[in-house]
């Protein structure tokens, strides 16, 4: 049985089956080999990081970067006792001032060009650090495809949900609060940089959870509990989100009363270890290589 996902990693550990599964997709799909050198733009707390070291390694070399120092930390602590680590720094993705041109073999991110206001500037960096030929991987939400899969067990409120999301996008969008669709707009990010050979394809989701819970179980439904409990403190961001989208006041009171009936009922069936779900994240992956150098 692989290992348990790292607390930190929340359910995104746990997408392509966790680490084996992402390091099969890196080097089938992708083109990750060992000993390759491999850049992680805004790594956070180095889940991305670690399997790209999985997937390079032995020989390989990761380099992490993120915006925010308490990340750097947090990611330097998780590899404080492995032997093999990753090097993280602090640096801006869209301003790798320190990074010499075509330095790496592959350059990744995950859950980074939804939070740019203007994406092409990262993805111009990364452009910039890949070797000639090197390639380019992105991994992004999209959160109105983890919504609706989120409530695949209720079929009747898929519309519905899904109809919510696509406001509460809508606003994100227009407020610059964030692209809460990046995912869908991956590929088209990275033919518009540039890139030659795109492809993409949803992240495979975390495995269905089913009774009788397990260790893998029980680590899954943590994670899933503490998704719920972050997105319902954000409850007030979402409404004004959901207005700014074009929703009305009355429309998301009721709503959200139906979603917290949903979720108290999912939540007790959960921590009593009876729950049967499929968590959904909505994530997509995209991958290009950087032209050769007689394509350039
Ligand atoms: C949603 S987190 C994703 C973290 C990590 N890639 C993962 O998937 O677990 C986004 C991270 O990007 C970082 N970030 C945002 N803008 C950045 C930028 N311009 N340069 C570097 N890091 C950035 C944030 O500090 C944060 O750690």
């Amino acid at each position: 049985m692989p290992p348990l996902p790292h607390p930190d990693d929340g359910l995104r550990g746990s997408a392509w089956g966790g680490e084996a599964g992402f390091v099969a997709f890196a080097t089938a799909d992708v083109g990750a080999r060992l000993r390759q050198r491999v850049a992680d733009l805004g790594c956070g707390r180095g889940l991305l990081s670690a399997w790209l070291l999985a997937a390079t390694s032995p020989g390989g070399r990761v380099d992490g970067f993120d915006l925010d120092p308490e990340q750097v930390a947090r990611a330097r602590a998780r590899f404080r006792r492995a032997e093999a680590r990753p090097r993280f720094q602090v640096g801006d993705a869209a301003a790798l001032d320190a990074v010499s041109g075509a330095s790496y073999d592959g350059v990744a991110c995950m859950c980074l060009l939804a939070h740019q206001s203007d994406p092409g500037r990262v993805l111009a960096e990364m452009r910039r650090i890949a070797r000639p030929g090197a390639w380019i991987l992105g991994i992004e939400p999209d959160h109105v495809a983890r919504v609706a899969g989120e409530w695949v067990d209720e079929p009747t409120l898929v519309d519905r949900a899904t109809a919510v999301e696509e406001a509460i996008a809508r606003g994100a969008a227009a407020t610059g609060a964030g692209r809460y669709r990046a995912g869908r707009d991956l590929e088209d990010w990275l033919a518009g940089a540039g890139l030659t050979q795109v492809r993409g394809q949803p992240v495979p989701d975390p495995p269905a959870l089913t009774p009788p819970y397990g260790p893998r179980e029980w680590a899954l439904a943590a994670a899933l509990e503490r998704s719920w409990r972050e997105e319902a403190a954000d409850e007030d961001a979402r409404r004004a989100l959901f207005v700014a989208g074009g929703g009305g006041e009355p429309e998301w009171a009721e709503w959200t009363r139906i979603e917290a009936r949903i979720r108290a009922r999912r939540l007790e069936a959960l921590r009593r270890g009876t729950l049967a779900h499929r968590p959904s994240l909505g994530l997509r992956a995209g991958w290009g290589r950087s032209r050769t150098i007689s394509a350039l």
